[in-house]
């Protein structure tokens, strides 16, 4: 079975993929974390985050095993990602790694923004987890200030909301793989819902589609 999980920054889709994996027992990718090391290695090495021709040979080089998820969940690896992941040339490198993931024989969970709609179109359970820009915003506004990276103020929540607007409107509005529902994904607001109602509406979802 393949599960596939997409939806906006900080809607929840991660949390939710990594407790679908768990009760399935099913291996899972969390594809933002591609765009966010092709996005961090421009920004170590000085690149400009334009370059498309480099953020390529990035791509086509990254090698998994290599991406630090703590290290990659700051605000600034997630706007470098937001701009590599507008580069066709970069997208179309991280295809056949996310193909095969998708593929393994007991099957996989995978999220990000184009996993129902071009990565894997053909997945069993397809999830488009949502939730308002001001509910988004708070989230990601605690886990910052839980870890010490934002200052625990009403002028630093509204700097996360405006870059989760920016965000939104970047991951939206581009012309490769735009951020969109798939026809078949069954969508999840989760704005009101906590993390167990969450997890337990989109268990629902997945095995309905079984
Ligand atoms: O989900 P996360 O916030 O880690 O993703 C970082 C950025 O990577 C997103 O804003 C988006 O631009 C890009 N992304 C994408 N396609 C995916 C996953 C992430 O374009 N499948």
């Amino acid at each position: 079975m393949i599960v596939a999980i997409d939806g906006p920054a900080a809607s929840g889709k991660g949390t939710l993929a990594r407790r679908i994996a768990g009760h399935y027992r099913l291996p899972h990718l969390d594809t933002g974390l591609l765009y966010r090391g092709v996005g961090q290695i421009m920004r170590d090495r000085g690149f400009p985050l334009d370059n498309v021709e480099i953020a390529a040979a990035i791509a086509e080089n990254l090698d998994l095993a290599d991406l630090d998820a703590e290290k990659l969940r700051t605000r600034e690896a997630g706007e470098a990602a937001s701009v590599v992941a507008a580069h066709g040339p970069v997208r179309r490198a991280l295809l056949d790694l996310q193909r095969a993931f998708a593929a393994q024989a007991g099957g996989a969970v995978l999220d990000g923004r184009d996993i129902g709609t071009v990565i894997a179109p053909g997945a069993e359970a397809k999830l488009f987890v949502t939730a308002s820009p001001q509910e988004r915003a708070r989230r990601r506004f605690r886990e910052l200030v839980g870890r010490g990276e934002c200052a625990d103020t009403d002028e630093a929540l509204a700097a996360v909301l405006a870059d989760i607007a920016r965000r939104d409107e970047r991951d939206s509005g581009r012309a490769d793989a735009p951020l969109t529902v798939a026809a078949d994904a069954v969508t999840l607001d989760t704005t009101d819902l906590g993390i167990e109602q969450a997890v337990a509406a989109a268990l629902a979802a997945v095995e309905a589609r079984r």
